[in-house]
């Protein structure tokens, strides 16, 4: 059956980081016999310029719809002084609040071709591979009372809100434990439940979805206050397999992790709904990274992200696990042939452009 793919570019490096997942799409499709058809629309600045809105309702409406969304990157200097409500990354917001994308997943896998990319000792970071989900729609990001506010004497107060239900601990947590059961079977929780309200709600939560669930026997529950899970990660990232955290530490915490492995252009994330009545889950997958735009334009921005971030949408959303894990296994032999763009660059390994890595995991396809 065809599969609709939203693709939304975006700004800076994004079209030309998209290009080459459209390449693979391509190659796909004639090869591979898949029937990936996709659409492109306008999100984040360059919709701003084309309609004055970071994100239309008609592209909103094509993303509720189609199988998967794929995103670039959005924003650059050039709407740094427009209005809150219009910048590019209202885009991003939109979209995670109306495809209702709760559960955001981001791995931080260090490929053994590019450990000394890693500002820590190879020997720590070498293997490592690691998960973490993070919760996306709820806690202090989006809780009310928020707002600053004038207070007596001519000061002012500014406030947010920490807040989860159980059932948005729930889902997420259930997630995580579903994830780790197809890895190394082993969740660690992170919250503050020595000092928050919520963080204790968080952790009783988790541990009550474990202990009812027979499904999750096999899997190992830990819970960790979420400062020594950043100290655990520079000391011994290893030894965690899935963290499933709350929207403000999960923020933290994944790109802490993210920069374990050294390669801002490497890391991809995917963000998942729960089932509709249909049984369908809404998807949107994109690079960690931003827009670059300091190298926008150059055609040598690292596409490797967007390309892994790709075959997370095949595993998760397009039942194509086995051209998910090909995709994987061509950009590591394409690591492995010393093909580097600039950003990961060291001595010995060959520089190349954007679109020459591109089509080298074409070849590896093959
Ligand atoms: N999800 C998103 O769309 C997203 C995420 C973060 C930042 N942003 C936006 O992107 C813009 C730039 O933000 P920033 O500079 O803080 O972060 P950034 O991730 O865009 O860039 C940080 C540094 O990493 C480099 N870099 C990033 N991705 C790369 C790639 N694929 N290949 C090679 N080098 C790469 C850049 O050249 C830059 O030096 C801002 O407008 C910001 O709001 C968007």
């Amino acid at each position: 059956m065809p599969k609709n793919l939203l693709l939304l570019a975006g700004d800076g490096i994004g079209p030309e980081i998209m290009d080459e997942v459209k390449k693979i799409i391509n190659w796909l499709n004639i090869n591979k016999k898949l029937q990936l058809k996709i659409t492109e629309e306008l999100a984040g600045g360059c919709s701003f310029d084309a309609h004055d809105t970071p994100l239309t309702d008609d592209v909103l409406y094509q993303a509720m719809d189609s199988d998967a969304v794929l995103l670039g990157a959005v924003g650059g200097p050039k709407y740094d002084e427009i209005e809150f409500s219009k910048r590019p990354e209202r885009a991003l917001l939109r979209l995670r609040k109306e495809l209702r994308l709760f559960a955001n997943l981001r791995p931080a896998i260090c490929f053994s071709e590019l450990v000394t990319a890693s500002s820590l000792k190879p020997e720590i970071v070498s293997g490592l591979d690691i998960l973490i989900v993070r919760e996306l729609t709820g806690g202090i990001y989006f809780g009310e009372p928020r707002g600053v506010e004038p207070i007596a004497n001519g000061d002012r107060k500014g406030v947010n809100t920490h807040v989860y239900t159980s059932k948005e601990i729930v889902r997420v947590a259930k997630v995580a434990f579903d994830l780790a059961m197809k890895r190394n079977k082993k969740v660690t929780s992170a919250e503050k439940s020595n000092v928050m309200e919520a963080g204790m709600l968080w952790k009783e939560e988790v541990q009550k979805l474990y202990d009812n669930n027979k499904d999750y026997a096999d899997i190992e529950l830990s819970h960790i206050l979420a400062d020594n899970c950043a100290m655990q990660l520079v000391r011994n990232p290893r030894q965690f397999d899935v963290i499933v955290t709350d929207n403000l530490f999960g923020d933290i915490l994944s790109d802490q992790a993210a920069m374990l492995t050294g390669s801002l252009g490497m890391l991809p994330s995917a963000s998942l709904s729960e089932k509709d009545k249909n049984g369908r889950i809404r998807s949107m997958y994109e690079p960690c990274h931003g827009s670059a735009p300091d190298i926008a334009g150059q055609g040598i921005a690292n596409p490797l992200a967007m390309i892994l971030s790709f075959a997370m949408a095949l595993k998760y959303s397009l039942d194509l696990d086995k051209v998910a894990d090909d995709i994987e296994s061509a950009v590591k032999a394409v690591l492995k042939d010393g093909l580097r763009t600039p950003d990961i660059m060291e001595n010995g390994k060959r520089k190349v452009s954007t679109s020459e890595i591109g089509s080298a995991v074409i070849e590896k396809l093959k």
